[in-house]
């Protein structure tokens, strides 16, 4: 642990020195950490690198590619003129969590967002209006924790027509989004004692964190061009696998038949169980989307879904089908979360599945965004050096590599105002640097701009 008090900052940072993750990664946690606690405002200004390294009695480097690191990430900004500042993050006071959301990059290249200026407001609008003209007052009320059975019909057809989803509608559980389904999902997990849960890595850090509170243990699954490595379930003797299979969250990668075939192998040889996060899985360019693993072995994966890709995240909807021996602990856990989502929305969506509005707007968005990827390839091979995305067959985002020493290209992309994320955010493993940017997520007026000044800052 070590500690600072300079500069009108007085801030303890506990830096773990962890194996694997080192001194570097874990003064990033600790001032990550800080600023999203609050405890770090925003704009309070940092000591210079020379003066932390000191005080910490490390090398200067570090601290200078900590705080590149974190200005890329958006938790610092670097002012003309010398020094380093907490961004914009709100404080405590205002906002207890994290929440980058807030901080209003000039250009928001950051992924995991559609755009949100094609949301199909007027068919929502609409939808409304028939589901309140129509309803009776009791749809109103308490009702099915799954959610009301009109609209777990309705996603039911819907993920079986689409991403072949063996989906019996008494076994669909509406909740606000895949964040509260890994939830629900690590405290079953948890309670049926079955401890030892296999993560991608690189993979969403708010999905290992859920499953630490839960305290579940933690198991690296390595990802490769061929997504994650699911040969090596039997070795590490996991009870549950969490995987991307269509697409795999950062790298793109789609898990690949073999790697399929190994997973649901070990299902069966063990027992395993598989959270099948299909967060993006209507939005495949070059061919069909591959089905989902879930209609392979649906007794033993439970698969995932949300509309925070497909309309937006703000409307905290989203959908587990569930093995049926999993349904009664699932259901138990739900109820005390919150008894059950907002029926309206789950109305909504009803509405819009069955008029077709949903698959519209789908159609509508993945002809957008396929636009978008075209120009981000072509752009990006206009730079000099030329430069490729990966991972973009599918998907809202593509991860970019950088050469090795790369920050200076991630402080220029800061200085130009454009907010993206750094590989090294989605694994606490050594990671080559590399930009994960979310081409979906500028609205349409915005995003030349945001294209151009991202290429400018890749190719000067
Ligand atoms: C990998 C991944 N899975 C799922 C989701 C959807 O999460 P939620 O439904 O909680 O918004 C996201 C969005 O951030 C994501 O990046």
């Amino acid at each position: 642990m070590s500690s600072w008090a300079k500069q009108g900052v007085d801030l303890h940072l506990h830096v773990e020195r962890t194996c694997g993750t080192g001194l570097r990664a874990g003064l990033e946690h600790a001032l990550r950490t800080a600023v999203r606690g609050g405890r770090l405002e925003a704009g309070t200004r940092l000591p210079s690198s020379r003066q932390l390294a000191v005080e910490l009695g490390v090398a200067r480097n570090t601290i200078a590619d900590v705080y590149t690191q974190l200005v890329a990430e958006g938790y610092l900004t670097s002012r003309r003129g010398g020094g380093t500042y907490v961004a914009g993050t709100p404080s405590r006071t205002t906002a207890p969590v994290t929440n980058d959301e807030q901080a209003g990059p000039r250009y928001d290249l950051r992924p995991g967002r559609p755009d949100l200026g094609i949301f199909p407001r007027a068919a929502w609008l609409a939808a409304t209006r028939r589901v309140l003209g129509a309803g009776p007052s009791d749809a109103l009320s308490y009702g099915d924790p799954r959610g009301p059975q009109t609209a777990r019909r309705a996603l039911a057809a819907y993920l079986a027509r689409v991403r072949g989803v063996d989906a019996d509608p008494d076994r669909v559980v509406l909740c606000t989004g895949y964040r509260q389904a890994v939830a629900l999902v690590g405290a079953v997990l948890a309670r049926s004692g079955a401890m030892r849960v296999a993560v991608e890595s690189p993979g969403l850090p708010e999905v290992s964190q859920s499953l630490v509170r839960n305290g579940l243990t933690l198991l690296d699954l390595p990802v490769d061009d061929h997504g994650a490595r699911t040969d090596l379930l039997v070795a590490l003797e996991a009870d549950m696998a969490v995987l991307t299979p269509a697409h795999q969250f950062p790298t793109g990668a789609q898990l690949s038949a073999e790697r399929r075939a190994a997973v649901l192998e070990w299902c069966r040889r063990t027992g395993g169980l598989v959270l099948e996060d299909d967060y993006d899985g209507e939005f495949r360019y070059d061919r069909q989307p591959v089905g989902a693993l879930q209609g392979l072995a649906s007794d033993h994966v439970l698969y995932a879904g949300s509309a925070s890709k497909t309309l937006a995240p703000g409307l905290r909807l989203g959908w587990l089908v569930v093995p049926p021996r999993l349904l009664d602990p699932i259901l138990a856990e739900k109820v005390l979360a919150d008894r059950h989502s907002n029926v309206l929305d789950h109305l909504v969506l009803a509405e819009l599945i069955n008029r077709g509005d949903y698959d519209r707007h789908v159609r509508r968005a993945r002809l957008r965004y396929r636009r978008r990827r075209d120009e981000l390839a072509r752009a990006l091979a206009e730079c000099v050096p030329p430069r490729r995305a990966a991972g973009v067959a599918a998907g809202l985002h593509a991860v970019v590599p950088l050469p090795e020493g790369a920050h200076d290209v991630l402080a220029r992309l800061d200085r130009a105002g454009v907010a993206v994320n750094n590989m090294s955010r989605y694994t606490s493993a050594p990671t080559p640097d590399a930009l994960v940017l979310g081409y979906a997520t500028p609205p349409g007026h915005a995003w030349p701009a945001a294209l151009t000044a991202l290429t400018t800052a890749l190719g000067s």
